[in-house]
């Protein structure tokens, strides 16, 4: 359908701009801050074997159908839909993917730079040397002083909003696709840099144990479940992110084989930052299993009792920063683009317009903390329900509907027109996973999430 109708907006300048800017969306808070966290929650070695296999199995092929439907709907998330349901002779409903995208994408925005936020707070705090030489209880006490001070909160969750309002702003190819130009590469520097220092610095080996030796004793339902929830998080899928992203793709390039290396840089960062991470913990004594406090309050102790800690500090948490950013702008990319081609709505102003629904959002957040009065897992009451609803029902909604659509709903032949390059076997199990295993998979998780099912 690309050929009847002009393009409404201009696309990424290559093939490769596209693997950056979808690889910055895939790569954020949930592959610095959260996969560690988690895999050492949840034990570490047969955790992160379960998410790998989750990545493949589900993630991989959802995202394909993903960039898929972006790729030949040529739109915003919600006319893409409404476009390719027409052509399926499908009902208009399904637009709803891009509706409930649009709203997750806020949802995602409001906490997510909250968060950011205290990553810039972070940047500031390790490059003026206030956490050298702290013990872990000043690092935690830093860490609850900065949760309960609005102020200081408002203004890094304002700054973090700014900037990515300016980059969204800024359009397709000078905007997104220069900020993943410039940004990614130092990211992978930075990233490279920080596992240097961790593996020269830290304990290594019982780094290396922990996230790969393979216990399964160890696995539960839950992490199971976990794992998928944290595949799709991880990967941008769900809420039309990689919709809006796969509909400025050029008509050549081959889907699969983009994906494929989109899903290999976001799972081999995912895990450079635990290489990155961990020895630093071990050699420290601290505990893995520490939570979401792992970053905030492990990492940083860490860093201000070795040597270049400081420096080196500053630098992980520009990382962090650069990561939130490239991730954030995803979020209100197709709502922009909605707003822009369907109520020639300027880009400027739809960018601040959903930037100030985020900034809301985030104010809410902070304004409805009261972290001191009833400890540290309570207090967020709207950041944790944006968080929930938003992670944990809306994305995994999402990609069942991209699924079902992409498996059922869409004919065959336009399916396959888009996944020409894709060998003819590997076609016949996308298809599979696409109609059967990922919609079970996924309903399972969601069901289990949302504590419709008990499982594990
Ligand atoms: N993938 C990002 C991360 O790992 C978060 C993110 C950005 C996201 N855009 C998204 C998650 C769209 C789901 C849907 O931090």
């Amino acid at each position: 359908m690309e050929h009847t109708e002009a393009r409404p907006h201009r696309g990424w300048a290559s093939r490769w701009i596209f693997i950056l800017a979808a690889t910055g969306s895939a790569v954020g808070l949930g592959n610095i801050w959260k996969f560690p966290y988690i895999t050492g929650e949840y034990g570490g070695g047969a955790f992160v074997l379960v998410y790998l296999a989750c990545i493949l199995v589900v993630g991989i092929p959802v995202m394909m159908a993903e960039v898929m439907l972006g790729r030949r709907g040529r739109r915003n998330p919600i006319s893409s839909m409404e476009a390719l349901a027409k052509e399926a002779g499908a009902p208009a409903a399904w637009s709803l993917i891009g509706w409930a995208g649009m709203l997750a994408g806020l949802m995602i925005l409001s906490f997510y730079s909250v968060v950011a936020g205290w990553v810039l707070d972070y940047i500031l705090r390790m490059a003026d040397g206030s956490l050298t030489g702290a013990s872990s209880e000043n690092v935690t006490q830093a860490f609850t002083g900065l949760l309960t001070n609005r102020n200081e909160l408002l203004g890094w969750h304002t700054a973090f909003i700014l900037m990515t309002v300016a980059i969204v702003a800024g359009g397709v190819s000078k905007g997104l696709g220069n900020a993943a130009r410039i940004l990614m590469p130092l990211l992978f520097v930075l990233l490279l840099l920080l596992l240097g220092y961790s593996l020269a610095s830290g304990d290594a080996t019982r780094a290396f144990h922990f996230m790969f030796d393979f216990n399964a004793s160890k696995l539960s339902g839950e992490a199971v479940l976990v794992a998928l929830g944290h595949a799709f998080f991880t990967l941008s899928l769900g809420m039309g992110a990689m919709l809006a992203y796969g509909s400025y793709m050029p008509g050549k390039a081959s889907i699969g084989g983009t994906v494929l290396m989109i899903a290999f840089l976001d799972t081999l960062i995912a895990l450079i930052a635990g290489m990155a991470i961990f020895p630093l913990v071990f050699a420290h004594g601290l505990e893995p299993g520490s939570g979401p406090g792992l970053m905030f309050m492990s990492l940083p102790t860490a860093f201000g009792n070795m040597p270049g800690g400081g420096l080196f500090g500053t630098l992980f948490f520009i990382l962090v920063g650069i990561a939130a950013l490239t991730s954030a702008i995803s979020l209100i990319e197709p709502g922009v683009a909605w707003l822009n081609e369907t109520w020639h709505v300027k880009r400027l102003r739809a960018s601040i317009l959903l930037g100030l629904v985020g900034w809301l959002g985030g104010v809410a957040c902070i304004f409805s903390n009261n972290w001191l009065e009833t400890g540290p897992t309570d207090g967020w009451y709207v950041f944790e329900t944006l968080d929930f609803v938003a992670s944990n029902v809306m994305l995994p909604l999402g990609g069942l509907l991209i699924a079902l659509f992409a498996g059922w709903a869409m004919k065959a032949p336009s399916v396959r027109e888009e996944l020409r390059d894709l060998h003819p076997a590997l076609y016949g199990a996308w298809r599979v996973v696409i109609r059967f295993i990922a919609p079970i998979g996924i309903a399972v998780v969601f069901l289990n999430s949302t504590g419709l099912l008990k499982l594990g």
